[in-house]
């Protein structure tokens, strides 16, 4: 069965562009409770260890260069089928196959620069709330 949570970040463009607010209403607007969040800074070695798992990839450096180059916002979603819904709701990691209407389409310009991560399977959630939220700041 799905579990019923997920992990995004706003990322260093859409926090830089303004755009968090309006972020935020789509991500409740989309049926999603916020349990735990956090206005904060990665450095180059904590944004090296979140993406770990891409560290063999050609775009990784680029990528850790990028996501410790301005302030995030870290937070955790609830919801039914969270970690599926979530990514329907922010669109292709590609901004330029974003569906119409996505948080992605709307507000991301390139591929590194795509305003929100979302986890991509129900582990991997569990992991990346792990990484910025100890027991003591979820809401539940
Ligand atoms: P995110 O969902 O945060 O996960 C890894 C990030 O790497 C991804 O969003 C993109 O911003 C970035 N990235 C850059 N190039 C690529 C690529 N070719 N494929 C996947 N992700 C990429």
């Amino acid at each position: 069965m799905a579990t019923n949570r997920t992990f995004t970040m706003i990322k260093p463009d859409a926090v830089k562009n303004g755009h968090i607010g309006n972020i935020l209403k789509d991500i409740n607007d989309g049926g999603f409770k916020i349990i735990a969040m956090k206005y904060t800074h990665l450095n180059a070695e904590t944004a090296g260890q979140f993406y770990a798992v891409h560290k063999e990839r050609p775009f990784y450096k680029d990528l850790v260069e990028f996501m410790s180059s301005g302030a995030i916002v870290a937070a955790i979603l609830e919801k039914d089928n969270a970690v599926a819904d979530f990514r329907t709701l922010i669109g292709a990691t590609n901004p330029a196959e974003a569906a119409e209407g996505t948080i992605r389409a709307k507000y991301a310009k390139s591929i590194d620069a795509n305003a929100v991560h979302g986890s991509d399977s129900d582990e991997n959630a569990e992991i990346e709330g792990n990484f910025f939220f100890s027991s003591l700041e979820r809401f539940a």
